[in-house]
């Protein structure tokens, strides 16, 4: 079933409702990696593509009109950002921000359910009604798994999922596949084909979650999975990979999932997910130069959603591994600039040339850009 264009709005002013099989596209929400196929995913990847001159103010990457220095677009000249996140964020908030502002955009915000009036007992239907008739997107963070999908319900405009708990994180996934690609291509390989270990939490990790279903739009993946004891990763994920033909193979030990990978994704613990007592086993280090190097996986491409648990004890990745030529963690968090550009380009129906057009020289210097 194909929703309608946002000016064929129904009675009551609401977009048509996401259902399943949506693809993603103008004027939809994005709520969960299940909207993309291969063919929309290019088109996004595409778009990132086209956009990362204005994203990362770098010449000679993507578009050849964009990047000879015309980094300052205002194709969202008037629009604005509902942005909503009830769950602390550092990456995901600042760079849908962000990648809002270098549309030319507007972004209105609020962080927590002390600043909103959800603290006085306000439904989620109600704020989203509200807000949306404020804004022209909204992106929205919440701790509570299928709650982005009550807030689209009742918008008048197109949300997007920042992360519902345990659930989804579908921006997360889309610039983690946009980054393994890139990282790949470097080194003359493909995600098609490719062996990646995903290691942590991963019955709690929805990066994790997200990730491995939009790794079904690709082709002969084998996954090697290491969770420590009761954070496994949950049946339902496991049968989206397995029912796509990809090898799925559960390991003892890091080392051995680690073992013969193109790349490792980990993740933290979601401590605050986790109800009773954290298991004994979590402790230490997940990743570490040690470990890596008793995998043979020096070279690995190492990738993290981020936050990295930096605390003594975190058991995640260690920064003994910040030199190494695999490190893609601060890749991805650049990346999630564009690719979150393209999203809000796909949903209020922008093309690149819209996006050309609405482009002209900076007139500052953006030389401490360069490189990154
Ligand atoms: N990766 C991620 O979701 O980071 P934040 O929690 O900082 O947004």
């Amino acid at each position: 079933m194909t929703a309608p264009d946002l000016d064929q709005s129904r009675p009551n002013g609401s977009l048509h409702p996401y259902g399943e099989g949506e693809l993603f596209g103008k004027g939809k929400h994005l709520l969960s990696v299940s909207q993309f196929d291969r063919p929309t995913l290019v088109d996004l990847f595409t778009l990132a593509d086209t956009v990362a001159p204005i994203a990362q103010r770098q010449l000679g990457r993507g578009d050849r009109q964009l990047a000879t220095g015309q980094t300052v677009c205002s194709v969202l000249d008037g629009a604005v950002l509902g942005s909503l996140f009830f769950e602390p964020s550092t990456r995901t908030r600042l760079s849908f921000e962000s990648a809002f502002l270098r549309l030319g955009g507007e972004v209105t915000t609020t962080t927590g359910f002390t600043f909103s009036s959800m603290a006085k007992g306000e439904s989620i239907e109600d704020t989203s009604r509200v807000v949306s008739g404020y804004s022209d997107v909204l992106v929205v963070r919440h701790p509570d798994e299928g709650s982005v999908a009550q807030f689209a319900a009742a918008s008048v405009v197109p949300v997007i999922n920042a992360g519902d708990g345990a659930g989804e994180h579908p921006s997360q996934a889309l610039l983690d596949l946009y980054t393994l690609e890139k990282e790949l291509g470097q080194r003359g390989g493909t995600v098609d084909g490719s062996t990646i270990a995903v290691v942590g939490d991963l019955r709690h990790g929805r990066t994790v979650h997200s990730l491995l279903k939009l790794l079904t739009v690709y082709r002969d993946v084998s996954v090697r999975l290491f969770a420590p004891e009761s954070l496994e990763l949950p049946d339902e994920t496991a049968r989206h990979l397995t029912s796509a033909g990809h090898r799925l193979t559960v390991c003892d030990t890091v080392v051995e999932a680690l073992r013969g990978a193109d790349a490792v994704y980990t993740t933290r613990v979601q401590r605050e997910r986790i109800t009773g007592e954290v298991p004994a086993s979590i402790q230490g280090n997940l990743i570490d130069r040690s470990v890596l190097a008793e995998a043979d996986a020096l070279d690995i491409v190492i990738m993290h959603p981020l936050p990295r648990d930096s605390r003594h004890d975190a058991y995640d990745l260690s920064s003994d591994v910040d030199d190494l030529p695999g490190l893609a963690i601060f890749h991805q968090t650049d990346n999630g600039v564009n690719v979150r550009m393209a999203i809000f380009l796909t949903a209020l129906g922008c093309s690149p040339e819209m996006v050309r057009v609405t482009t002209k020289q900076r007139p500052w210097d953006a030389t401490l850009h360069w490189n990154r």
